[in-house]
């Protein structure tokens, strides 16, 4: 047994014999269109994707997270949330579970604070149901404090809410309004209309390739800034993403898939030429490209994920694992976080 098996067990073991107080999970998400142009204010769709991270958490004799001690620096999402709701409470000890790969585009990072700002509410308010415009709220500070103060509510809102969200400058007639999001970025005041969707069901499949690149979001979209700052003419790129992500938001309304997906593929060709993409996202979409409605990546790029629209799961899943990516496969829009246990 190697040492993180035999550490896996170890917690499960300790968790079985420790009484759990309460456990939660979130969903993972996928941004189908308008990534960095939603740093700006443009429109942008991001679902909810079936796979899930999973929090536990039992008595302790201090806090910790996975065995190690609660720190701010490495548990920045953790500590601000528990500063939130349990500050006085007696220490415990997190259990992170689940199958969203990390730092891959797929918001794993919006899911832990979703799923633990979950947990500790109910903790703190044991009576009370989630809280959902609060607790995206949080999760959303949470995601700029780790983005150097540039992060749209996307993630946290999608993760909190489930399904399918729609952020805009304005409020969509076709959504249902769910709140407004402020931010002071260090480019200035941001505003969002954040919305719910419920498009019509088809037999469409999302297949999300993962490169195993590692590019972290706050580097990106400090490389976004960079560029629009050196040359504010390229603000009309993020523009032309905004037209593409309304024209594909229109398509989801319609349950027009076909459309759906050349949308996605147009704006990965934005994207590249915003300078977010990489050869081997490049490679992925490519091999995904013949049996699939549309690809592109999705989030923040430089490696992470791709994701592909297609109603062949199984032929485009190989396509993008014989080009060298790991796939995933997800319907579109999933339940939202939820408890779990407590
Ligand atoms: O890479 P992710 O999953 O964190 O997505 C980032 C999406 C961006 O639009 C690039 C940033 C944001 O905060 O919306």
């Amino acid at each position: 047994m190697c040492k993180k098996e035999y550490e896996a067990e170890a917690r499960e073991r300790i968790m079985g014999e420790a009484e759990v107080l309460v456990a939660a999970s979130a969903p993972g998400k996928c941004i189908l269109f308008g990534e960095h142009a939603v740093v700006y204010g443009q429109p942008a769709v991001a679902v909810a994707i079936e796979q899930r991270l999973s929090i536990s958490a039992t008595k302790a004799a201090s806090w910790s997270v996975d065995g190690s001690a609660l720190d701010p620096d490495r548990h920045p999402h953790i500590t601000m949330l528990k500063d939130r709701w349990l500050s006085d409470s007696e220490p415990m000890a997190l259990h992170i579970s689940g199958d969203i790969p990390r730092a891959s585009g797929l918001g794993s990072s919006a899911a832990l604070s979703a799923a633990v700002g979950a947990a500790m509410h109910r903790l703190a308010n044991p009576s009370k149901g989630i809280d959902r415009d609060g607790l995206s709220a949080v999760a959303h500070r949470a995601e700029a404090h780790a983005q150097q103060g540039r992060a749209s509510p996307m993630d946290a809102s999608t993760s909190v809410e489930g399904g399918v969200v729609v952020l805009s400058d304005r409020v969509e007639g076709a959504a249902k309004h769910l709140y407004t999001r402020q931010l002071t970025t260090p480019e200035g005041k941001r505003s969002w209309e954040v919305h719910h969707l419920a498009p019509p069901e088809s037999e469409v499949f999302l297949v999300l390739g993962n490169t195993g690149v590692f590019a972290p979001t706050s580097k990106q979209v400090a490389m976004v800034a960079d560029a629009l700052a050196a040359e504010p003419t390229r603000m009309r790129e993020i523009e032309a993403i905004g037209t593409v992500a309304r024209r594909g938001l229109a398509a989801l309304i319609d349950g027009n898939y076909e459309a759906v997906g050349h949308a996605m593929s147009e704006n990965h060709l934005l994207l590249r030429n915003l300078g977010v993409s990489s050869p081997e996202l490049e490679a992925l979409i490519q091999a995904a490209m013949p049996s699939s409605l549309g690809a592109k990546l999705t989030g923040a790029g430089g490696g992470g994920c791709m994701v592909a629209l297609t109603r062949d799961p199984k032929q485009t899943s190989e396509a993008i694992e014989l080009a060298g990516g790991r796939t995933l496969i997800s319907r579109i829009g999933n339940e939202g976080v939820r408890i779990e246990r407590g």
